[in-house]
């Protein structure tokens, strides 16, 4: 499989992240020097999908430590910790980027509590440590986009046998969501790569497009067959027994099971299960919240109106008031099974 096109170009100076509010039209670049651009990014939706804020993220913290020393100034947990806030509230639900600097804070002050942090070129040693553990949660999301795609696909294979299956997707959760493959698409990448994909159904995912804009760009371009479809005629496709199973991301999982993703995700489980559709979410550990009991304690964002009552900047509906959750909490009652590169749970 060729690489898919990375949502970032990281370097010790700079972030350069795809743009993808311009995506499929235009691919450029918008540069972050410090966790203040980086957040705007993310609140922007310059950069979205869980995975791949979180390791924005963890780059901004590094950057915002380094243009500290570049001033002379000390670098600190405060600091640090200063930083984190900005970054956990640009996106509130997706539970990786508030992972992702929980581990950059860490790696802090692990080391400005031991000897080394006493020695001369202390500094130089911390931004090192920064830049690495950044690298290593960008490098292991791949690695983990890979393991987890590899035992959904075994499972479906295993216990769904079909020579060709269509599978119904929302949102985008490829690779420009994540480090590597994708989550849902790095399952699909893997069933396409084996010749196995008779067609992929990308919802639209409405208001801001992800489906249309990103996942057909995605699958398009890796030449996977695919096939956009409005949000509400999912339960007409499942009722023309057109979809075989439906994949989705996640953005928080709780300690039950139950599953924060994309707004759609529940309405979309709750007619696979009316269909008797499998209905699976592929999610790499640092989705799960281990610190909440069930959905309930999920905090789900609340977006601008006007991303629902305007079209590519086009008011369509004066006005009117309009609501945007941006995401949804699907009940575990309703999913078959949720893949992790470490496990699979039924
Ligand atoms: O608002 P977005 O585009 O960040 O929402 C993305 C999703 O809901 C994805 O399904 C989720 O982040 C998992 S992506 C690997």
């Amino acid at each position: 499989m060729k690489s898919p096109l990375s949502f970032i170009k990281a370097s010790r100076d700079k972030i350069q992240l795809v743009n993808q509010k311009l995506l499929p039209h235009k691919l450029d670049y918008v540069t972050c020097h410090n966790a203040t651009d980086v957040a705007k990014a993310i609140k922007d939706m310059v950069v979205r999908g869980a995975p791949a804020i979180g390791i924005s993220a963890a780059y901004g913290m590094y950057l915002s430590a380094w243009e500290a020393s570049k001033k002379n100034k000390k670098i600190t947990v405060e600091l640090l910790k200063k930083q984190k806030d900005l970054l956990d509230a640009s996106r509130p639900t997706a539970v990786n980027l508030s992972w992702a600097t929980g581990e950059m804070v860490a790696v802090a002050a692990a080391f400005l509590s031991s000897d080394a942090a006493r020695t001369k070129d202390a500094p130089l040693k911390l931004l090192l440590k920064l830049y690495d553990k950044a690298l290593e949660i960008h490098n292991d999301d791949a690695e983990r986009c890979r393991a987890m795609a590899a035992n959904a696909m075994k499972y479906l294979v295993t216990k769904y046998p079909k020579e060709k299956y269509n599978i119904l997707t929302h949102c985008n959760t490829g690779s420009l969501a994540t480090g590597g493959i994708g989550t849902a698409l790095g399952v699909i990448r893997l069933l396409n790569e084996k010749g196995k994909i008779e067609m992929v159904y990308a919802d639209e995912t409405r208001p801001y497009m992800q489906g249309s804009r990103l996942t057909a760009f995605e699958l398009l371009k890796d030449k996977i067959p695919v096939t956009l479809t409005v949000d509400s005629q999912a339960g007409y496709l499942m009722q023309k027994k057109l979809i075989d199973a439906v994949f989705v991301g996640a953005d928080r999982i709780a300690r039950n099971g139950d599953v924060a993703n994309k707004i759609g995700t529940y309405s979309l489980s709750v007619l696979a299960k009316a269909h008797r559709i499998p209905f699976f979410v592929v999610a790499p550990q640092s989705t799960f919240d281990e610190t909440i009991e069930t959905g309930n304690q999920i905090v789900v964002e609340e977006r601008n109106p006007t991303e629902v009552l305007e079209i590519a900047g086009r008011v369509i509906a004066p006005k009117v008031k309009a609501l945007n959750y941006s995401f949804d909490i699907t009940p575990q009652a309703n999913i078959t099974a949720i893949f992790s590169e470490k496990e699979t749970l039924e």
